[in-house]
This record gives C-alpha cells, structure tokens and sequence, in this order.
C-alpha cells in the first residue's frame, strides 16, 4: 500500500467580508511542512532542516489571519508570502496603453501602481482543490477569477496558481493564467526568507545571482530602460557575497530587478547560503528577471510568529517576475497576455544544506 505525503487543512478564520479561509499544511507538521492560506495564496510557514536536523520556519509571516487582515498590517504593507498580480512590481505613473487605448489604475505606491493596486491578488480569497498528491509530494490548487475591470485592469482573467511541496524540500510554484481581453500580466510570490530563523538580519546570507545586468531605476524605483552591467558594481553577485556587504553603497538597499541570462526552461535565479544553520536555498525560474528585496522597508513596527520583530532586513525576497513597468519599454519581453493564449510559468525554491560543510 503506497501513502501518499501528508496534505491537510484547517479553517483559519474569515475575512471582514465574511468569506472563510483555510490554511493548508502540505507536509507532516511534525516535519519539512508549508503552510498556505487561501487570503492571498500567502505562504505562512515553510520548515525546513538546518544541518543538525533541526526544524525552523524560514519565511516571514503570522500565525494568525488577523495580523494578515490587521491595520498595522496594510500601512506597513509587506506582502509576506502573498501571490502578487495582476501585475507584480511597478507600473509608471499607473499607466499603460494598449492597442491604442490608455488605461488608469490605481497610484498606490508614491506616483506609482505597486503589486496590483489596492486589492491585488494577496487580498483576495482563492478557491482551493487538494489535487491528488504522491508518496513524495502534496499538491494544493488556488484559482482566482479577477472580474473586468479590477483595479482599473481590463478583461475577467482566470488564474490558477499550483502549490506542490514534497520529500525534496522543494516549493513549486506553477502558474497558469488566461483572459477575455488583452491585459498585461506579472505574476509572482512575494515570500520573505530568513534561513537562520529569530536572527536579527539575513546581512550575513551570501547571495548568488547568475545576473550579467540589472535594471536601472529612477528615485521611484521606475526603470530608466537602461540594462546596466553589474560589472564593478555592488550589485555584482555572479560569485557569492554577504548581502550586507555592500548594501551600504546601495542606496535605499537592494530593491532592484536583475536580469538573467536569456535560456529556454528552469534555470537558476538565485542562490543564498547561511552558513551557521548550514541552509540553501536556490530559485529556478523561466522567467526573465528576479528582484531582489533586502526587506528595507521593514521598520520594526510588526511583530511576527514566535514574537519576532520584523526590522530592517529581516527577511529577503526572490521575486521571480518580468521586469518592472515592461507595458512602458517595449525593448522589454512583453507581459501582455492576449485572449486564446494562456501564460504558464514556473518558479521553484529548492531547500537544502550548503554541500560539503
Ligand atoms: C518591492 C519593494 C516593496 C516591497 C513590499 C517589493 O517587491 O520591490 O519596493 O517595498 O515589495 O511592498
């Protein structure tokens, strides 16, 4: 008799509006789990072993659906976890224009339209399916259907997003999405990680990034459409550094999309090691570009699981994505999505021990 790898649910409380939500635990709780809410597709917890064998939850986030749905929460406004769209990252101004027609949408970042304006995808509830699992696997399915004229997008867009975290320590994330109308897309998870879980800061993580160039932005974090080397530069992470290395010559900290090398397929986006809990983690992706986040605008002012405090730095993001505001630089790849085409991608975050130490 084969058992399949453990998936599980339990109700996690409801939204203002009523609607009830769940979290997930794909995994033993006992062991390597995540932990995913249908309020935004969060991922909430995801242990994982250090090299003593020792379980610890690498992402930020709560342990309740109240400190998700709280004031504090929304001015702060950190996305732990969450699924990000319609279009994740910036949009100049709010703008874009297609096939002729100009559209609007909400300015909710400075001057600026961030992560799907003020109820993207990581405040809304997702429908979700257990889809049938392996003995080395579990699968959660979260499909959102986004109505014409969400935050000011055009066209009702079906999104299904599959969660699947297994034996291997690997959080796959596969996406899929179609539309009615023509639209631009940008479809991300928004996790924070710290590989030494109750640490202070991840300055200390050693960051890789197979990246030849990044995106130049202006003072609103809009790219200029200049892709510069990183070449003598201290977002240069083709060999490993310590994110805290440099980042004082970075201003604001890194909040910038590196491009990756121009390949068919999965290939790797990042990959970060803690030396002193041994952890690694590395991102694959088949999409074009990856921001990475040094977790700046965390101020301290939120309190996370086990009482930490979530400062400066505390956690980083891996945002795999299309580069920022590509529906205004045409020289970018295109994230417009068409009707009678559909958008599939997937983005992978392999756990494990640094090899050899
Ligand atoms: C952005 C940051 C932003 C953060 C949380 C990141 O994806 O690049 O500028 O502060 O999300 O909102």
């Amino acid at each position: 008799m084969s058992t399949s790898f453990p998936l599980s649910l339990a109700p996690f409380g409801r939204t203002p509006e009523g609607q009830a939500v769940e979290l997930y635990t794909l995994g033993d709780p006992a062991g390597p789990h995540a932990c995913i809410s249908t309020y935004g597709g969060t991922v909430t917890r995801l242990l994982v072993p250090d090299q003593r064998g020792q379980m610890g939850d690498v992402v930020l986030g709560f342990d309740a659906l109240d400190d998700y749905l709280s004031e504090a929460y929304r001015q702060a406004n950190p996305y732990f976890g969450a699924l990000i769209g319609r279009y994740a990252n910036r949009l100049a101004r709010g703008r874009f224009a297609l096939d002729g027609q100009h559209y609007q949408l909400a300015t909710n970042n400075g001057p600026n339209h961030l992560h799907g304006g003020h109820r993207g995808f990581d405040r809304v509830v997702w429908q979700a399916e257990a889809l049938p699992g392996s003995a080395t696997e579990a699968r959660l399915r979260l499909r959102y259907r986004s109505p014409d004229g969400e935050e000011g997008y055009p066209g009702n867009l079906q999104v299904e997003v599959t969660y699947r975290f297994g034996a291997d320590l690997t959080l796959r994330i596969e996406y899929r999405a179609s539309t009615d109308r023509t639209t631009p897309l940008n479809l991300t998870n928004h996790s924070y990680f710290n590989l030494a879980p109750g640490s202070p800061d991840v300055l200390g993580h050693e960051l890789q990034l197979p990246a030849e160039r990044y995106t130049v932005v202006d003072d609103t974090l809009i790219p200029t459409g200049e892709l510069r080397p990183v070449n003598g530069t201290p977002m240069d992470f083709r060999r490993p550094h310590p994110i805290g290395a440099r980042i004082g010559q970075v201003a604001g900290g890194y909040d910038h999309n590196w491009v990756l090398p121009d390949e068919p397929g999965l290939r790797l986006a990042a990959r970060v090691q803690e030396p002193a809990s041994g952890r690694r983690l590395e991102v694959y992706t088949d999409q074009p570009g990856v921001q990475f986040y040094s977790g700046n605008f965390l101020d301290g002012s939120l309190r996370g699981k086990n009482g930490v405090v979530y400062g400066r730095h505390t956690g980083f993001c891996l945002e795999t994505q299309h580069f920022p505001d590509s529906p205004n630089h045409p020289q970018f790849p295109g994230t417009i999505l068409r009707p009678g085409t559909e958008f599939h991608s997937v983005t992978e975050y392999r756990f494990g021990l640094i090899p050899g130490q």
